[in-house]
C-alpha cells in the first residue's frame, strides 16, 4: 500500500514554468564554479562592497529607530526613505514629487514583477526594448504577455498603432542590460512624445545610473516627462521610473523604488501587500542612513575608476583576440559589452558547449530575446573580476571559438 502511494505522481508545476528557458540558470550556475572564469553575471565587484559603512549604518539605524524597524511596516515602505527619494526626484527633475509618488520595493526586480501583475492580463501587449533584460522577461512570463520590439529610431510605420494597443513600454535607456547602450536625449524625448500621444505607460528601468564610465547620461525620461507636464501638484505623468541601490551601494540590501503617479503607486502597493505584506524596514533604514549622507554617490565615485579599468582591460584583450569574429560598441557606462558575431557566423548557443570545455562563461543572446531567435551575440560582463582574470576569460573564449569553428568545419566536410 505504502509503495503505491509513494509512486503516485504529484501535480505538475504551472505551464509558464514548464515552458521557461533555463539556459541562463545553467550559465549562472556554471559561472559560479571556482575553476570557471565568469564573464556571465551582472554582479558588482564583491571586494569593493563598503562592508564597514554598511555595518556602521546598521548600528546607527537600529539605535535611531529601535524596535519599530523590526515590525511589519507600511507596505509602501519606510516613510523617511520615501520622502528622501521624492526630494531627490524633485531636485533632479525640477518637478514636484512627494512620498505619495514613491513605493519602496525589494530591489527593482520586485517592481518589474508588480508592474506585470498590475497591468498585464494574458495575451496583452508589452512593447519592450529588444534585446530585453532577462529578469524582466522572467518576471512577466507568468502573465503570458505578447511582445513587440521597441525600435528607438521610431521609423516603423505601424509603431503608433502598436503603441496604442500596448499596456506599457519597457526601456533601460542608461547603459542597457544586455547591450550597454546609452539612448540619446533626442530618442528619449521622441519616445516620450509617442507614449503621451498613445496614452500608455512607459517603464524607465534605471539600475545602472551610478556606473557612469565616460561622461554623464543626461536627463532621465522622467525629467522630460516633468518638463512636458502643465498641471501643478505631485507628478502625474506616464513614466514609471525604477531605481535601486544594488549598483550604487550593495545588492544585498534589496532596496529599490518605483516613482510614478500616486494612483499607480497605490495599485502597486496593493499588489505588493498580497505578495510580501511589507518589505524589510530594517534594510530600508540602513539605506536611509547611507543615502542621507549621500554615501551612495561617494561610493559610486570610488568604484567607477575600477570598473573603467576593467572595461578597458576587456576591450584590449578582445581587440587582440576576438575582433576577427565579433564586433561591439564601447559602452560608456554600466557593466556589459554586447558582442555581435560578424555576419551571424557564430551561434552563441552552440558555442556554449566549447566555452564549458574551456571553463569560461558568458550569456548568449537568445535568453534576452522574447522570440529566442537571436543566437548570434553574447553579453560579456567586466565588473566582477580583476583585469587579469578578465583577460584570461577572453583568451579562453578565443580558444572556445577556434574549437567551435574547427568542429563545424569538420562537420561541413563530412556532409
Ligand atoms: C535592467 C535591470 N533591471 C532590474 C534589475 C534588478 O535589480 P535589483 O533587483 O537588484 O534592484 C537589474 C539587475 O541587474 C537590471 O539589470
Amino acid at each position: 500500500m505504502a509503495s503505491a502511494k509513494a509512486s503516485t505522481p504529484r501535480p505538475q508545476t504551472a505551464a509558464w514554468l514548464r515552458s521557461s528557458n533555463d539556459i541562463s540558470q545553467q550559465f549562472l550556475a556554471f559561472g559560479g564554479r571556482a575553476d570557471v572564469v565568469s564573464l556571465a553575471g551582472g554582479l558588482p565587484a564583491a571586494e569593493l562592497y563598503p562592508v564597514a559603512e554598511v555595518q556602521a549604518a546598521a548600528q546607527a539605524a537600529i539605535a535611531r529607530h529601535g524596535a519599530t524597524i523590526m515590525e511589519y511596516g507600511p507596505v509602501e515602505g519606510l516613510p523617511a526613505l520615501r520622502q528622501l527619494i521624492a526630494a531627490r526626484a524633485s531636485a533632479e527633475t525640477g518637478g514636484t514629487f512627494t512620498a505619495a509618488n514613491v513605493l519602496l520595493t525589494t530591489g527593482s526586480m520586485q517592481a518589474l514583477d508588480l508592474i506585470g501583475k498590475v497591468l498585464v492580463d494574458p495575451g496583452e501587449l508589452i512593447v519592450a526594448q529588444a534585446p530585453t533584460y532577462l529578469g524582466a522577461l522572467d518576471a512577466w512570463r507568468p502573465r503570458a504577455p505578447s511582445y513587440r520590439p521597441l525600435d528607438w529610431t521610431l521609423t516603423d510605420p505601424d509603431f503608433d498603432a502598436t503603441l496604442a494597443r500596448a499596456k506599457f513600454v519597457y526601456s533601460v535607456p542608461n547603459y542597457s542590460n544586455p547591450t550597454g547602450v546609452l539612448v540619446s536625449q533626442e530618442r528619449r524625448v521622441a519616445l516620450l512624445d509617442k507614449v503621451l500621444e498613445a496614452g500608455t505607460w512607459l517603464v524607465e528601468d534605471d539600475p545602472y545610473l551610478s556606473i557612469q564610465l565616460d561622461g554623464s547620461p543626461g536627463p532621465s525620461i522622467l525629467s522630460h516627462s516633468v518638463a512636458r507636464s502643465t498641471r501643478p501638484g505631485p507628478y502625474d505623468g506616464p513614466v514609471i521610473y525604477l531605481g535601486t541601490v544594488s549598483k550604487s551601494l550593495v545588492p544585498g540590501l534589496r532596496v529599490g523604488w518605483v516613482i510614478a503617479e500616486p494612483g499607480m503607486i497605490q495599485n502597486l502597493a496593493l499588489t505588493k501587500m498580497a505578495s510580501d505584506l511589507s518589505g524589510s524596514l530594517l534594510t530600508q533604514a540602513i539605506a536611509l542612513e547611507l543615502m542621507e549622507r549621500e554615501f551612495d554617490h561617494q561610493h559610486s565615485r570610488s568604484i567607477v575608476p575600477v570598473y573603467r579599468e576593467r572595461r578597458d582591460a576587456l576591450l584590449r584583450e578582445a581587440n587582440a583576440r576576438l575582433a576577427d569574429w565579433f564586433e561591439w560598441e564601447v559602452p560608456v557606462g554600466g557593466m556589459f559589452v554586447w558582442m555581435r558575431s560578424k555576419g551571424d557566423a557564430i551561434d552563441t548557443d552552440a558555442l556554449y558547449k566549447f566555452a564549458v570545455e574551456e571553463k569560461v562563461a558568458y550569456v548568449p543572446s537568445s535568453v534576452f530575446d522574447f522570440t529566442g531567435e537571436n543566437r548570434f551575440a553574447m553579453r560579456v560582463n567586466f565588473t566582477r573580476s580583476s583585469p587579469e582574470v578578465i583577460a584570461e576569460g577572453v583568451r579562453r573564449l578565443a580558444r572556445a571559438i577556434e574549437h567551435y569553428l574547427s568542429a563545424r568545419q569538420q562537420l561541413d566536410g563530412a556532409a
